[in-house]
């Protein structure tokens, strides 16, 4: 592949001559830049870069970023990008006054989703999924993670993974499937909760294991859908295949989810939107990647998350937009750190790092992702003129991503 060079970079962003696995507490506040620089890729990876004094001469290809600045791409370790349709009618009956759960207990939510997905053929949403991904790409998002649990059936939650498993082969980015058989309890099996454990454990897990179809595996942990034990028995089953957890927990309620999570060796925890002060000790002992999703609250009300406690704890956190069309129709991580900032008090520079490298770690991608270091993988953006860092998520609802590469190639341009 030809090597290409981006030259008169304004401010060049999360710069690492050392490569760090994550930040965590005080240093999030901490974003290497480097001033007037160029950015040097081939293959794909990042072979220098380096203040534009010392630019090299040529490049297969030479692009001026013109003062622009030049960011890591962002790494967005929560979706479920992979859905039949869109849930307009939930959004209508919330501003009517119901809340999610109520909307879940009538059958609506997840379930309304799940008898969406099991209708529609594999060829239509892996159409509808390619197009959202191809969209967080000229967004900026250059690794993803992407969650089934829209089937709740042996057939429908194969047909869910197979979608993202095309995903992968369709993409440049790294794309992390993961399994959530234990997103609801489906209606066949209102009165036989156990029944359906021992689906997910003894049918789904096997199969998935058997075609190498999930990375992780996810279970939602909350009142009305599914409990502490149960969480923690999936994690232990997961781990029997080699699946390590990332889990939906404390969206609602402090269950002790957190702890369950940290006991089983979880990659992340996500959402948060309620953390209590023995969570808080449980995860700083822990390897486990706090996930915060500020756009599910935004959009379905309630808590923010306790970013500032968590951070000023000494923990690390990561951002994500958790793309699905319940909590979140919105794959643009530029608007969750507008919230991570505005609602979440963090500062511009922690939610960088939030959505950069911790987002990378949180799907394992922290080798190769994450920053504008040499050897990691030449994904980035160049934004449309900013004067400071901080515009990037004052600017709500602005799209300052002006030209997004992955692997040192440019996505297709906007529609
Ligand atoms: O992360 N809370 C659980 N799962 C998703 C929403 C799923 C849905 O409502 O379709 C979330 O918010
Ligand atoms: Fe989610």
């Amino acid at each position: 592949m030809p090597s290409l060079l981006i030259r008169n970079i304004g401010t060049l962003v999360q710069v690492e001559q050392t490569p760090r696995p994550y930040v965590a507490g005080a240093a999030m506040q901490e974003l290497p830049v480097l001033e007037n620089a160029y950015l040097l890729a081939e293959n794909g990876r990042i072979i220098a870069f380096g203040p534009m004094a010392e630019c090299p001469e040529r490049a297969d290809e030479v692009t001026q970023a013109n003062g622009r600045m030049v960011f890591p791409s962002w790494c967005d370790s929560h979706t479920h990008l992979v859905f039949a349709a869109s849930r307009e009618a939930e959004f209508v009956g919330r501003i009517k006054g119901l809340s999610y759960e109520e909307i879940a207990r009538q059958g609506g939510g997840i379930l309304n989703s799940a008898r969406r997905l099991r209708e529609t053929p594999e060829e239509e949403l892996l159409q509808a999924a390619y197009e959202r991904l191809q969209e967080i790409q000229r967004y900026g998002t250059g690794a993803v993670e992407i969650k089934s649990g829209y089937g709740l059936t042996v057939d429908s939650e194969l047909k869910m993974l197979r979608v993202i498993q095309k995903l992968k082969t369709l993409t440049d980015m790294p794309a992390k499937a993961t399994f959530l058989g234990a997103h609801a309890l489906p209606p066949e099996y209102r009165d036989n909760r156990e029944g359906y454990i021992r689906l997910i454990i003894d049918e789904m897990l096997p199969r998935i294991a058997e075609e190498g179809l999930a990375d992780y595996i996810d279970a939602f942990c909350e009142k009305g859908f599914f409990s502490v034990d149960e969480t923690a028995r999936l994690i232990e089953a997961g781990a029997r295949y080699g699946l390590k957890a990332k889990v939906h927990t404390n969206q609602f309620n402090c269950l002790g989810g957190i702890q369950a999570c940290v006991a089983g060796g979880a990659i992340s925890v996500d959402h948060l939107e309620v953390v209590n002060d023995e969570e808080v000790q449980c995860l700083l002992g822990s390897n486990t990647m706090p996930t915060l999703l500020p756009s599910a609250p935004f959009f379905i009300g309630g808590h923010y998350q306790p970013a500032r406690r968590l951070i000023d704890a000494g923990l690390p956190v990561a951002l994500a937009t958790d793309y699905n069309p319940g909590t979140t129709p919105s794959g643009r991580m530029q608007f969750v750190l507008s919230l991570a900032c505005i609602k979440c008090r963090m500062l511009p520079e922690e939610a960088i790092n939030a959505a950069t490298l911790n987002g990378a770690r949180a799907m394992e991608q922290e080798a190769t992702h994450g920053s504008i270091a040499v050897g990691k993988a030449a994904s980035f953006f160049i934004t449309r003129p900013m004067p400071s860092i901080a515009y990037l998520p004052y600017a709500f609802g602005a799209d300052l991503v002006e030209r997004a590469y992955i692997n040192g190639k440019p996505v297709a341009a906007k529609r």
